[in-house]
């Protein structure tokens, strides 16, 4: 048997390649992206992912802590891991990302089974932690940094379809939101050197990519200053006063300036940092997509303000007024939570009545979960029954479903251009992928594939799919 260079390299270093791990991730597209620098951090120290955790050495469960009910998911897949350890006495399970921040080391008192924990600031300890962990040991690291971007990181692709990836161009959250528990689970805002997310961004497209999501708690406040992140700003602009200042419009228009191919996406906006310059860099480049998603949470002032959103429902319409002003054919999608605290029927059908007004294109709705340690835990009583809580989901969901039906509807008849992003599951000759607006469009082609651009004229439609026919 003949062995290349590396691997008698990395047969002369055991250590280095026999651990495997397998990595599971719950949450938002933040998560994914960790996940993605996380396998890239192992992978470099010689690890490798297998698809089941029977045959890791190592799991890892990248969490989610942003409603009690992703928390308690997460404890349920920890204790079916029982069977797997009790066949693998010597089996690692690592709790990463929000969870493992918020609990820190009362998570390991709380669940017996994991022995490290991870906050998402942390994640470079992570291989020294699993060689270093002794028989029966525990370790945890949940330091937040104010510097960590992971800007050197490649990440590795784990979406598997080739043409859509995930780009984080800053970490943590400033807003304070008082429902919220990611400005204590993410920490302190901070922008990523833009040179390196245009770098990501070119790699990727000459890897075949087309489309990239730019990714940030709050995207609109991303800033960096010549050489520094929006902290340096007074150092960096005393030593050099023609700094370079990067907004995230000057961004936005960076990254679409890469390549007419590449798309460019971006989330999460809010409505209270959203500046008109960035709606004029989208309207200006029909690469960059005409999809804004901007959480509302809920539409009476008064529970804006308990919310501290930093915005009125006045406020809030007139950026959506200036949406559709400056950028026409804008599809908006929203965040609403049902039943925050003390949320009378009055204010609930406010929510309601500012849906009917904006007609999103699509919603998430939630019901509200109080977070130990938020301000709305410290200062509001979560005193709206469960039973009220989900009635007030199921009208909203009501009144977006049938929005989303009238949008669609309202698009039949019309052309899109079409990223396909990959065949159908249900039959090869089916294509599903995306316009624009971010509208899921499936259409029959036997000449086109994952990665092409194709026109569709749109033929049918559910509330969630448009159906077409490639146009000759
Ligand atoms: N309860 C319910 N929903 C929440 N969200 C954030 N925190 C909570 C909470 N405590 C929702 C918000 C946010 C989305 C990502 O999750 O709508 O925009
Ligand atoms: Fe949470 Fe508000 Fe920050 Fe969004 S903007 S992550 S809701 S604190």
């Amino acid at each position: 048997m003949s062995y290349t260079e590396t691997e008698k390299e990395t047969i002369a270093v055991p250590e280095k390649v026999s651990k495997r791990f397998f990595l599971e991730t719950y949450g938002c597209q933040m998560n994914i992206s960790d996940s993605e620098i996380v396998t890239a951090l192992l992978q470099k120290e010689g690890y490798k992912s297998t698809l089941s955790p029977a045959e890791a050495d190592v799991v890892l469960l990248n969490t989610c802590a942003i409603r009690e009910n992703a928390e308690d998911k997460i404890r349920v897949r920890i204790k079916s891991l029982k069977a797997v350890k009790k066949r693998n006495p010597d089996l690692i399970i690592g709790v990463l990302g929000c969870m493992a921040e918020r609990l820190k080391k009362k998570l390991l008192e709380e669940e017996h089974l994991v022995d490290i924990v991870v906050g998402p600031d942390a994640y470079r300890s992570l291989p020294e932690l699993i060689n270093g962990l002794e028989d029966g040991g525990k370790a945890v690291n949940v330091l937040l940094s104010r510097e960590e971007t992971y800007a050197d990181i490649n990440p590795v692709r784990l979406s598997g379809n080739g043409i859509t990836a995930y780009i984080s161009i800053m970490r943590g959250c400033d807003n304070m939101c008082s429902f919220c528990v990611v400005p204590f689970t993410r920490g302190r805002e901070r922008s990523r050197d833009p040179e390196t997310i245009m770098n990501e961004a070119k790699l990727l497209f000459e890897q075949g990519y087309r489309e990239v999501t730019l990714l940030g708690q709050n995207v609109d406040s991303y800033k960096w200053f010549g050489g520094g992140p929006k902290k340096d700003f007074e150092k960096v602009t005393a030593e050099n006063k023609n700094a370079e200042v990067v907004s995230f419009a000057s961004l936005l228009e960076k990254v679409a300036l890469i390549h007419p191919l590449l798309r460019v996406r971006f989330t999460t906006s809010n409505p209270q940092d959203m500046t008109n310059e960035v709606l004029h860099v989208i309207a200006k480049y029909p690469n960059i997509c005409k999809y804004i998603h901007l959480p509302m949470q809920a539409g009476s002032s008064s529970m804006l303000e308990r919310m501290n959103r930093g915005y009125d429902r006045e406020k809030y319409l007139r950026r959506i007024e200036a949406i559709r002003e400056i950028i026409p054919g804008c599809s908006i999608s929203t965040d609403i939570i049902a039943g925050f605290c003390s949320e009378t029927e009055e204010e609930h059908k406010e929510t309601l009545s500012l849906m009917e007004k904006v007609k999103f294109d699509y919603a998430y709705i939630f019901t509200y979960s109080e977070r130990p340690g938020t301000l709305a835990a410290k200062k509001y009583k979560d005193d709206i029954p469960e039973e009220i809580k989900l009635t007030r989901m199921q009208e909203i969901l009501a009144r977006q479903r049938r929005q989303s039906m009238d949008n669609n509807e309202a698009d039949i008849g019309k052309v899109f251009e079409v990223l396909v992003e990959s065949h159908s599951k249900r039959s090869k000759q089916q294509l599903v992928g995306r316009n624009s607006q971010y509208k899921s469009i499936v259409f029959t082609s036997e000449q086109h594939k994952p990665g092409d651009y194709v026109h569709v004229c749109i033929t049918k439609c559910t509330s969630g799919t448009l159906l077409g026919e490639v146009l000759n």
